[in-house]
């Protein structure tokens, strides 16, 4: 019973009686201050490049990464100021890569965080040139990264390249894209992973580096993040179906339709219950990295239960 409560979706508020709630909620404030610092407007008048980046970086999201990467930190007993550097870092680049996700040539989407794309609002040209710049102010901004030493600094920088260049993000989305429609199960898995998978696994990576977690915490908070990666896309895509109500997601919907999908292709019952077995991964790999510490699975658990139907974890 009660391991039951502590599976993420078995996790239930008010019986948890945990304060972690409203620390959620106040890191959440601090890190899209701290963004805001960090692209301050450009005065007037506007300059649109600037309103650009400001848009697509502090438009309304859930703040999945950044969160993750602070508290598997604290989690890990690691509450270091250069955490929320480091989430910064993170959430630019997702920033940056929604951008080009939603451009005609990518998605073609209109809508994104109940708000026109960037590319509707600003123009293609300017899009493009604001999703490079939010890129490039996440190196800056984790090369200034204080509270660390050098060697960590460079071991962030590095795994913040390896993330999103041609083996991860970049791949993914040339995959998602070029892969074509009919491909296995697994091959869209790999996609899945590399163009979501990775920058969860960024943020974990960048907690564990900088709470100098050991080898084996790395490896099981990488195994944790690659399982939610998978669910979460997995989640996401159960919600990409026409018919679907936009105003949930804040995103039109039925943008990937016609793409090679898990859900298109193995169908809902079995995508469910895949879905539930990543999660049940997920929690394994979780405990193997922090034991029964709560923050990471509340959020975790947050993400899963408002993302739509309750899965049922029991299942085969
Ligand atoms: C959207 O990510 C892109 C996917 C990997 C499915 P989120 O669902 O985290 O988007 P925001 O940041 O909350 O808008
Ligand atoms: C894209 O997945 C993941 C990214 C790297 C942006 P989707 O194309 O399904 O993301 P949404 O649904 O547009 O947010
Ligand atoms: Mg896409
Ligand atoms: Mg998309
Ligand atoms: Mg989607």
């Amino acid at each position: 019973m009660v391991t039951e409560t502590l599976r993420f979706n078995g996790i239930k508020r008010e019986l948890l009686g945990d304060p972690s709630e409203t620390e959620i909620d106040d890191l959440r404030r601090e890190l899209e201050e701290r963004i805001r610092y960090f692209l301050p407007d450009g005065g007037v008048p506007s300059d649109p490049l600037t309103e650009a980046m400001r848009a697509a970086a502090l438009s309304t999201g859930k703040r999945m990464r950044p969160l993750l990467l602070m508290l598997v930190a604290r989690d890990l007993g690691c509450s270091s100021p250069a955490l929320l550097d480091a989430a910064c870092a993170v959430e630019l680049v997702h920033a940056a890569s929604l951008i080009l996700d939603d451009m005609p040539c990518m998605d073609d989407a209109k809508l994104r965080r109940g708000k026109p794309t960037v590319h509707i609002q600003f123009g293609e040209n300017v899009a493009i040139l604001a999703s490079v710049a939010l890129l490039s102010r996440a190196f800056h901004i984790l090369s200034q990264t204080q509270d660390i030493s050098p060697l960590i600094r460079t071991r962030l920088v590095c795994a913040l390249a390896e993330t999103v260049g041609a083996q991860g993000l970049v791949r993914g989305q040339f995959e998602d894209l070029h892969g074509g429609h009919k491909r296995s199960v697994d091959d869209i898995a790999t996609t899945n992973e590399l163009k979501t998978g990775v920058l969860l696994g960024l943020s974990v990576e960048m907690a564990g580096i900088i709470a100098q977690a050991d080898e084996r915490v790395l490896q099981s908070l990488r195994s944790f993040a690659m399982a939610a990666g998978h669910a979460f896309q997995i989640k996401d895509d159960l919600l990409d179906v026409p018919g679907n109500d936009c105003a949930q997601t804040g995103k039109d919907v039925g943008k990937d339709a016609g793409k090679a999908t898990i859900t298109a292709t193995l169908g809902m019952e079995k995508t469910q219950r895949r879905l539930a077995a990543h999660l049940r991964d997920a929690d394994d790999y979780l405990t193997d990295a922090i034991g029964s510490k709560q923050r990471t699975r509340l959020l975790v658990g947050n993400l899963f239960r408002k993302a739509g139907p309750v899965v049922d974890l029991h299942a085969p």
